[in-house]
């Protein structure tokens, strides 16, 4: 069988083309299983996995849950909110105690960029960075790319442009590592304080004209205002951020082609799209959700036969 190059999920900047395209084999697969009548397969049932999540999910949290149940594997699941952590307990000490459970998987969302690395190099399990703050989100990317290349056939040669808060954004930065890695254009979209300085030097092209950007590309991945992480005001108010940026159902008809429409979510609808946008048949939104679960299988499936091997 062929095996990804890594024992641990912390970033797309980590992966290959290969193990990229291995996920994606193996994703098609299992994107069969959960269409059938009976959507699951016993592959792991020697496996327990925890969820572990110090910041708020819905999609992320969900589908990886479904993920490892249809896998078979045995699920705990884990919230800051309402754990030890609030009377005091570090990171490492809340992990070792649900490893000492015997648990052979963690996958982790945590505010602080690094989290994941730094776990994965003080525990003895597999580690599945599920968004590290401001820094990596790569099954996002993974399931991102595969939508592009569901919907469009491939991602090589595709022009892909992320709209928004590229400053704050973990899902910017993993798409960007995964789309290139792909052979897809990447540009970026947005104001000049929600462009990190030195974003150039990732090979990207950078555009402040929203109108600009979409004329250029195929796909429009269409992120969030992130105003949990915003210390100070990037900009003067969200009317006026949504009147540049925003995507209206009028800017995408206007278009001289057909493009499509992303979004990782949660969505603040009439910020950075419309409702109209959202919902249209141009949006793939809801295919990304459902992508998610087959995505997110096939990276389980893949680590944790390396952890079988060992
Ligand atoms: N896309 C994403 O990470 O959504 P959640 O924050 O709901 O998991």
């Amino acid at each position: 069988m062929d095996n990804l190059s890594v024992d641990h999920l912390i970033g797309i900047k980590d992966l290959t083309k290969n193990d990229i395209e291995l996920i994606f084999k193996t994703a098609d697969s299992f994107k069969q299983v959960i269409n059938r009548p009976i959507k699951k397969v016993p592959s792991l049932r020697d496996i327990t996995i925890a969820n572990i999540f110090f910041e708020n999910s819905t999609r992320t949290r969900l589908s990886f849950e479904l993920a490892e149940k249809r896998l078979s594997s045995d699920v705990v699941n884990f919230s800051a909110a309402s754990s030890s952590v609030k009377k005091g307990e570090t990171l490492i000490d809340t992990v070792n105690n649900i490893l000492s459970m015997k648990v052979d998987m963690v996958v982790m969302r945590h505010s602080s960029p690094g989290a994941a690395k730094f776990l994965s190099e003080r525990v003895n399990a597999c580690v599945v960075n599920a968004g590290d703050g401001t820094h990596e989100h790569p099954t996002q990317a993974l399931l991102d790319a595969y939508s592009i290349r569901e919907k469009l056939g491939e991602v090589s040669g595709k022009k892909v442009v992320i709209v928004g808060d590229i400053l704050h954004s973990r899902v910017a930065l993993s798409n960007i590592y995964c789309l290139q890695k792909l052979g897809a254009e990447v540009m970026v979209c947005g104001p000049t304080t929600l462009m990190p300085k030195y974003i150039a030097e990732l090979g990207v092209k950078v555009e402040h004209n929203l109108q600009r950007a979409l004329e250029w590309c195929d796909v429009a991945n269409m992120l969030r205002i992130q105003l949990e992480r915003q210390d100070i005001k990037y900009f003067p108010s969200l009317r006026e951020y949504s009147m540049q940026y925003g995507l209206t159902k009028e800017i995408l008809d206007n278009l001289s082609k057909e493009i499509v429409v992303m979004h990782p979510g949660p969505i603040n609808r009439g910020v950075e799209i419309t409702s109209d946008v959202a919902d249209s048949k141009q949006s793939i939104i809801l295919q990304q959700v459902e992508n998610g679960v087959a995505v997110r299988m096939a990276v389980i499936y893949l680590l944790a036969s390396k952890i079988k091997r060992q």
